[in-house]
Formats: C-alpha cells, sequence, structure tokens
C-alpha cells in the first residue's frame, strides 16, 4: 500500500483520495473447467494489485505503474490500446465496459503497484481489472445490476461506500472478465475475476460457473505454497484457445451447449465421432469437474488427504488428458509428492508454464519449501524460491 501511495505522490506530485487493493488468486481443483460452465474451487492470496488514485475534471485518464518505465496518458472519450502500453489494455478494457453500461467517467491519475508475481499463473491481470473497476467505483459511486446502473451507493460520514454486495460483485467479474475478452483478446473463463472478488480469508470457494454462485468451505491447518516453474505463462498465445475450441467442438458433437451437461459414458461412447483431441479434452474437463465435486465432499469433511489424492490425479489428468503441463510442473508435481508433508499438489490456472499449488501441513511448510527449493535446482539448474501464501478476503 505505501509504495504505491508514494509512488502517486513522487509522479503526481498530490495524495490520492483513494486506494484498492484486488488479491490475484490460486485455482485448487478444476482445471479449464469455467468455460465449460463447470465447477471450480479457488483461493483469493495475499498478494495484491493495488491502484492509488485521484479524479480528474478534464475527461483524461493518466496512469503509472512501478513494473513500467513509461506512464500511458489516454481520454475517456478515445480509448484505444497502446502497443507501448499493453499493460494499460486491463485497465482500459474495464473502463469501456463501464462506460458501455452507463458509467460517466470524468478522468483520474493512478498509480499502480503489483505484489504478484507475473506470470506465474497467479491472475495479475484480473486482479488489475478488478482494482480498476472498484477504483472507478470509488472515484463516481455506481452500482451495477444485471441490466445496467442501479441508484448510487451514498458514502457514510467518513466518505466510506456500503460494501458490495454478491449480486453486484458478480457483475463486477462479469464486466472483468469482458474487459478481458473483448480488449485484451484473451478468450478466458470468469473464474480469475470471481476469485479475486469473492475470496474470504481462511476459506475456499466453491464457484459454480452455471448459475455464477459461490459457496465458502473452510480450511484448516494447511498452508499453500506455490512453485513458480520460472517458465514463462502467457495465455494471449493459442494454447489456451486450442483447448477452449477443442472442448466447444466437442460438446457440440455430443449434442450439450457445455460440457457441464454431460457424462463420462456419453464421451466414451462419442469417441469414434471425436477428433482426438476434442476426445482428451472432454475427457479432462467430464472427469475433472466430477473430481471437484468429489473434492468439495472431501472438504467438507475436513478429509485434506483425500482431498490432496484429487489434487494429484487433476494434474494428471491435465498432464495425460488436456496436455496442458510442462516437463517443469511435472518435476515439481513429483518432487512434492516425495514429501512427507504434502498432501496434494497440481498445475494451477492456464497451464503451458506458469506455477504449481502444493497444500502442505502448515507446521511443515519450512522443510517442504527447503525440499523443494533443492530438488528443483538439482534437477534442472533453475533456481526458484517457493512462496507461502495466505488465504485472503477478495477485494473491496
Ligand atoms: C486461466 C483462465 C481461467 C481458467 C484457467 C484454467 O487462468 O484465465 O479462466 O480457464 O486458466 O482453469
Amino acid at each position: 500500500m505505501q509504495d504505491t501511495r508514494s509512488l502517486f505522490k513522487k509522479h503526481f506530485n498530490q495524495t490520492p483520495t483513494h486506494v484498492v487493493q484486488a488479491p490475484g488468486r490460486l485455482e485448487v481443483l478444476g482445471n479449464h473447467t469455467d468455460y465449460n460452465n463447470g465447477l471450480v474451487m479457488a483461493v483469493a492470496v495475499d498478494k495484491y494489485i493495488h491502484i492509488a488514485a485521484s479524479p480528474r475534471t478534464d475527461g483524461k485518464v493518466e496512469l503509472v505503474s512501478s513494473a513500467f518505465a513509461a506512464p500511458e496518458k489516454f481520454s475517456v472519450s478515445d480509448i484505444k490500446p497502446n502497443p507501448a502500453a499493453s499493460w494499460a489494455n486491463y485497465i482500459k478494457g474495464v473502463l469501456l465496459q463501464l462506460k458501455k453500461r452507463g458509467v460517466q467517467i470524468s478522468g483520474f491519475n493512478a498509480a499502480i503497484h503489483s505484489t504478484l508475481p507475473m506470470g506465474a499463473g497467479m491472475s495479475s491481470s484480473a486482479a488489475l481489472e478488478v482494482a480498476t473497476a472498484m477504483t472507478v467505483r470509488r472515484l463516481h459511486p455506481f452500482i451495477l445490476t444485471d441490466t445496467g446502473l442501479g441508484v448510487p451507493p451514498v458514502p457514510n460520514a467518513k466518505g466510506e461506500l456500503p460494501p458490495v454486495n454478491k449480486v453486484e460483485r458478480m457483475n463486477f467479474a462479469k464486466v472483468c472478465r469482458a474487459a478481458e475478452n473483448e480488449f485484451v483478446g484473451v478468450p478466458c473463463g470468469i473464474l480469475d475475476q470471481t476469485s479475486s472478488l469473492f475470496g474470504k480469508q481462511s476459506h475456499v470457494m466453491e464457484i459454480d460457473c452455471a448459475s455464477l454462485t459461490v459457496e465458502h468451505a473452510p480450511l484448516f491447518g494447511i498452508a499453500m505454497v506455490v512453485c513458480n516453474s520460472m517458465v514463462k505463462h502467457e495465455l494471449v498465445g493459442g494454447e489456451y484457445k486450442e483447448l477452449r475450441d477443442n472442448c466447444e467442438a466437442a460438446a457440440r458433437k455430443l449434442g450439450v451447449k457445455f460440457l457441464r451437461t454431460t457424462e463420462m459414458k456419453q464421451v466414451l461412447a462419442a469417441k469414434s465421432s471425436l477428433t482426438e483431441r476434442e476426445f482428451t479434452c472432454a475427457h479432462h474437463v467430464v472427469s475433472e469437474i466430477a473430481r471437484v465435486v468429489a473434492g468439495e465432499r472431501a472438504l467438507r469433511s475436513n478429509d485434506m488427504a483425500q482431498f490432496g489424492q484429487y489434487m494429484f490425479q487433476s494434474h494428471e489428468s491435465s498432464r495425460d488428458h488436456l496436455r496442458n503441463s510442462t516437463e517443469e510442473l511435472d518435476i515439481l508435481v513429483e518432487l512434492a509428492r516425495n514429501h512427507p508433508a504434502c498432501l496434494g499438489a497440481r498445475l494451477t490456472g492456464g497451464g503451458f508454464g506458469g506455477a504449481t499449488i502444493n497444500m502442505v501441513t502448515h507446521h511443515e511448510a519450512e522443510s517442504f519449501m527447503a525440499h523443494m527449493e533443492a530438488g528443483y535446482e538439482k534437477q534442472t539448474g533453475v533456481k526458484m524460491k517457493p512462496l507461502v501464501c495466505m488465504v485472503v478476503d477478495g477485494a473491496n
């Protein structure tokens, strides 16, 4: 927070009127299930995008980021991508979506600072989108309804706005996903944006991407450790779209709108009418959604050992069927499996690089991390520092 305020002061020579933060996320179970209208479990973690901002009245937006040298300036009435500042596209995309819904933006200055590792699959982009939407809400209070805008909320005597309710929170997630789909051009599902908005301290979110509802289940005695394979993860690349296209083609051939509504026996029976890739993608998605259902049951009976087994199985299915793992991610999961404190490990997020998530008994996290660091360097020659994450509340 302090770094963000200082960056703002240094660049704009004024004190910000608002500072917001939006957390990154870890996908715990349910790989590539979200855009198949499936089920997915995730946690919001204590690594954030922070935005310090203050309003302007000249219709201009000026952005500065601690991660990029050049600031970016544009008019609210003329929002377009600038290839020299593609980091600002996430912000511009959200502003366009809000404008489309009728939000009046008179301009603002903003400083952005991140404690989220970029490219590790922890959704720094969704956190930036969510932080942008929350910043605009503070600067120009509005209520997002299912159909457009409601009567603006009134700040209390201290200038604080009422908390965003569940329904509105999901509308924020939709706005942010639309920004990413339409302006940034990544055909992602709704997992990342929902996670940054619906996180709950020490709880796992259970997200149903068909009904767009979120439940929370408590987590006890567990440390979440992230191991970054240090291999770059870039969803704008074609691999993510290729998986999504295959899932959608498989659903069409199976006669359903989404793979969520089909079963393994139907996928197996249709094998000869699907391409090899459509079959393997459908196989993964259908089995993964069933694993999330089983995982929820294990979590609610506090059977963490069983839950961990589902995490390992999820990784195997991503590796063998969806094929979005990498040699490095597989090494990390096998190393984790060999440590007695590790209950479960799997790749998290889009795949094709990025990180693994490891569920570890709390009091043995240090020894687990030392084991991972040494083992990974020995096998790959790459230095990697495991990261313990606290499970936190979503953006507000
Ligand atoms: C990325 C996408 C999400 C989701 C995951 C895979 O993080 O942004 O929408 O599809 O990959 O589960």
